[in-house]
This record gives structure tokens, sequence and C-alpha cells, in this order.
């Protein structure tokens, strides 16, 4: 055990938050050697710390920097850059934030010290520290570094038994932009489909219990077969005497209704295509009809 210390790096943390906890004990469970945590109040601190043998919670956060090698800053977006810009770096240590749409940049004064700088964003919704830890072996942690940092965030990746994907500089902004549409726009619609269950009186609570496994259905479809051939529902058959009763009826509901109904359509018509449901003669008459009923 004493050699293992030797070669592994100290690793603290600084704001002891939901993602904090989750990776710093998810990394203690995978025998990483997690020293060291601050936090605007001393409790999250102490909570995070008080899981892991060996780990204490730090007076401040400048304690953290001089007690580890990889320092994760783990406060919310809008903090990283002035708590990295006020903290005294030093060659040889690294600090990586785990923000998924703040460039890794936003670490710069670190790295002008002489510090290593990177990115560890952790594709997961974590609603509290618990779900976070429970929910990270599977998914996927996005690593933004140059090498030697590089490998040793994909080895922490795997102690924490996640999978890892390399993002080059300067692309966060559209990575972020395209997990909303695992995420929180997956919701968004969910609740497009409330509203319109409701307009004929079917409660919140009912429609979601009802789309539930539907949802879960797509997911386990895609997993299987991929995004065409995991598409099912009037784009991967080309109905297009459903597609006519679906326009109709949305042009009563409203025009923002209608709008994103044939927004979405008209980018699902090339995954039934390349599902082969259809030939293009009959993707070419969904949209028009998609597109007339988009005009003003
Ligand atoms: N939650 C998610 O689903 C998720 C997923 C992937 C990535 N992330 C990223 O992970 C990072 C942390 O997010 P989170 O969800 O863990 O946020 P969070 O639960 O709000 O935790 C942030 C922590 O930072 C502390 N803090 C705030 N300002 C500070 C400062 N100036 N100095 C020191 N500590 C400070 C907070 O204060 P207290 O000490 O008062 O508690 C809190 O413990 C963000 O960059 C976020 O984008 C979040």
């Amino acid at each position: 055990m004493q050699q293992q210390d030797q070669i592994l790096p100290r690793i603290g943390f600084i704001g002891a938050g939901r993602v904090a906890k989750g990776l710093a004990w998810g990394m203690a469970q995978g025998g990483q050697r997690v020293g060291a945590a601050a936090s605007r109040s001393p409790a999250s601190a102490e909570q995070l710390a008080a899981r892991i043998a060996g780990c204490r919670a730090a007076a401040n956060a400048q304690d953290v920097v001089d007690r580890s090698d990889l320092v994760f800053v783990t406060v919310p977006d809008d903090a990283i850059a002035a708590v990295a810009a006020s903290l005294k770096w030093r060659e040889g240590v690294a600090v990586i934030h785990c923000s998924g749409a703040t460039e890794v940049a936003v670490l710069e004064p670190a790295a002008r010290a002489g510090a290593q700088i990177g990115g560890f964003h952790p594709l997961q919704l974590f609603a509290d520290a618990e779900v976070a830890l429970a929910g990270l072996p599977g998914c996927t942690i996005a690593i933004e570094a140059e090498a030697p940092l590089l490998s040793q965030l994909e080895q922490l990746a795997r102690a924490l038994r996640c999978r890892t994907l390399r993002l080059p500089p300067g692309c966060r902004a559209r990575y972020h932009v395209a997990a909303h549409y695992a995420a929180g726009f997956v919701i968004t619609l969910l609740n497009q489909a409330v509203e319109l269950w409701q307009s004929f009186g079917i409660e919140r609570e009912d429609t979601i219990r009802a789309l539930l496994p539907l949802l879960r259905g797509t997911a386990a479809s895609v997993e299987r077969s991929g995004l065409a051939q995991g598409l099912a529902g009037t784009y991967s058959r080309g109905d297009i005497g459903t597609v006519e009763k679906h326009l109709a009826e949305l042009a009563r509901v409203g025009p923002d209704a209608l709008h994103l109904y044939c927004e979405l359509a008209l980018r699902s018509i090339p995954l039934g295509l390349e599902r082969g449901g259809y030939d293009e003669h009959r993707a070419e008459a969904m949209r028009v009809l998609l597109r007339r009923a988009l005009k003003p």
C-alpha cells in the first residue's frame, strides 16, 4: 500500500458539491488516492472527506493545491475562472475542471505558472452526490488534455469504470449542445407530449407514466440496432396518410406545436431513408407536405 501511495498522484477537490463527491468517492473506491477537499462552506468539504480514508477537509483552496498533484476545480461553471485565477499554482501540478461547456483555456492562469490544465466531463445527470456515485460506472467521460495528463485522466476514468472520449481544444460549446439532445431536450419533448394530451384531459403524471416505457424502449432500440435501424413510427415507414393527419391536427393546435413537429419530422426522414423504410420519391412527398406546413 505504501509503495502504491508513492506512485499514485494525490488528488484534491476545490468545490465539494454533487460532482466532486461522486467523483471523489468513486475514485477512492477505485483505489485512487483522494487526499484533500475544500469548499465555500467547510461542511461540504467535511462531508466529502468523511467517506474517504486518508482524506481531509482542507482549511482553504490553496491548501488543496499545495497538497495535491491533480486538483479538480468542481465549482459552478461561472466560478471556475475566478477560482483558478485566485490560487498560486506550480510546475508539476495539474488542474482540471468538470464543465462540459467551459473551455479548458479558462484555467490559463494556472498554465502560466507551469501547471498542466485539462477537462474531465462526466456525461451524466447528477441530481445529488449519491446519484452521481451510482451513475458513474458505465457512463462516458469526455477528456481534454495534453500528454502526460491525458493518460492520467484516462486512467482515472477507468478507475471509475467509465468509458472515455477525447475532446479536441475549442469544441466544448458544440460538444455540450449535442449532449442536450440526449438529456434536457428529451424532457422538453416529453413536456410537449404532456401539453398535447392535457388538451383532451389526460393529467401530466398519467402521460409521463404512459410515455416512460416508450422512452425506455426507444433507448433500448437505439442501443440494440443503432439510430436508423432503431427508428420506429411514421417516419420509419413513410406513412404519408398519417403525416397528413398529424399536420391537419397540429394546425388546429397552433403554429408553435406545428413548427416543432415539422422540424423534427424533416430531420427524421434521412434516418427513414437510411433504414430502407421508403424510397426517395416517398421521402420527397413527405418533405413537400412538411415544408408547406412550415410556411407562414
Ligand atoms: N450536476 C451535473 O449533472 C453535472 C454533470 C457533469 C458536469 N458537471 C459540472 O461539474 C461542476 C460542478 O457542478 P455540480 O453539479 O457538482 O455543482 P454543485 O453541486 O452546485 O457544487 C458546486 C460546489 O462548489 C462550491 N463552491 C461554489 N463556489 C465556490 C468557490 N468560489 N470556491 C469554492 N467552492 C465553491 C459549492 O459550495 P458549498 O461549499 O457551499 O457547498 C458547491 O459545493 C460544474 O462545472 C458542472 O458544469 C455537473
